[in-house]
């Protein structure tokens, strides 16, 4: 009779599982960093490990480092793990984001502010459309970035673009098209990840600046999984949406779940968000009234 107890609630829990996870963008396919990816600059700031299945970005007095996906895609689900600079991080930025090189760019970034020793990263993120940007979130994360390897990852398809952190769903910019606000639909973007020095602006707002004594500053990548249209390959078909994974009807808003996650997400470790600046918005920018949080 336990046994029976046991089965059936492992396969009650599953089945559970399989519905809550519904919406959960596909697991990445592990694949080495060439195949995808080549150095934008600094390439001898790179190292290889394990044939390209990992590798480490190098920060010193000298130069940052950073790197671009080979393709350039429509729509999409673009991530990668990601272990940030350890210790005193404090000075350094490390970026993941989409880009499209024109000058009315539209871009989707994170970027990881780094601190010093034992003080919390800041996790930024931003959404270009059309060349105008100024739409900040930033949120302290739920673990140390520096000690583990996590999942960061964009979703992208006409209805949305959601920003993951392992399974959680941290942001979502809703098409708001029907608002007068641009969304990225025909421009494609390629995949970018850079470390440098910003000192400037970065920790505690340009206070706290880089300690060159603790170079080089490290950050270290796995999992070069790319899930897009390849713009370059399939433009024609890209510009035809609605038959790929992501444009159907369970990425097209997020679940019950993923708006409990990101509420979660909202009220424990959101620090700013644009949306509720009235001093540089006195104006509510259009999209707002869909960054809702339930
Ligand atoms: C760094 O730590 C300070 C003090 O805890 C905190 O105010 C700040 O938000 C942290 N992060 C950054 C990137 O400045």
């Amino acid at each position: 009779m336990g046994s029976f107890w046991v089965s059936w609630r492992i396969s009650f829990l599953s089945l559970l599982f399989a519905i809550s996870m519904a919406a959960q963008p596909r697991k990445p396919v592990d694949v080495p960093f060439q195949k995808n990816y080549v150095p934008t600059w600094a390439a001898d700031h790179i190292k290889y490990f394990n044939g390209g299945n990992e590798v480490q970005l190098y920060l010193d007095k000298f130069t940052g480092t950073g790197f671009q996906s080979r393709g350039s895609y429509l729509f999409g689900h673009f991530g990668m793990q990601m272990k940030l600079v350890p210790g005193d991080s404090a000075g350094t930025v490390t970026a993941f984001y989409l880009s499209s090189q024109n000058s009315e760019h539209d871009e989707i970034d994170f970027e990881f502010l780094g601190n010093r020793t034992g003080q919390p990263y800041i996790l930024q993120t931003n959404v270009f459309t059309g060349g105008k940007g100024d739409r900040e979130q930033r949120i302290y994360l739920w673990f140390d970035p520096t000690l583990q390897y996590h999942w960061y990852s964009i979703l992208w398809n006409m209805h949305q673009i959601v920003f993951f952190v392992d399974e959680v769903p941290i942001r979502v910019f809703k098409n708001s098209k029907d608002l007068g606000v641009r969304f990225p639909f025909n421009q494609p973007m390629k995949i970018y990840s850079s470390l440098w020095n910003a000192d400037d602006w970065a920790t505690r707002g340009g206070i706290e600046k880089t300690n060159w004594a603790n170079a080089p500053f490290v950050a270290s990548y796995r999992t070069f999984h790319v899930d897009g249209c390849e713009a370059s390959v399939e433009a024609k078909f890209c510009a035809t949406q609605g038959r790929r994974w992501w444009d159907q009807k369970d990425f097209q808003d997020l679940d019950g779940l993923q708006y409990r996650r990101l509420a979660w997400v909202r009220q424990k470790y959101t620090i700013y968000n644009y949306c509720s600046d009235r001093s540089r918005f006195p104006a509510v920018p259009p999209e707002c009234s869909r960054d809702r949080d339930v």
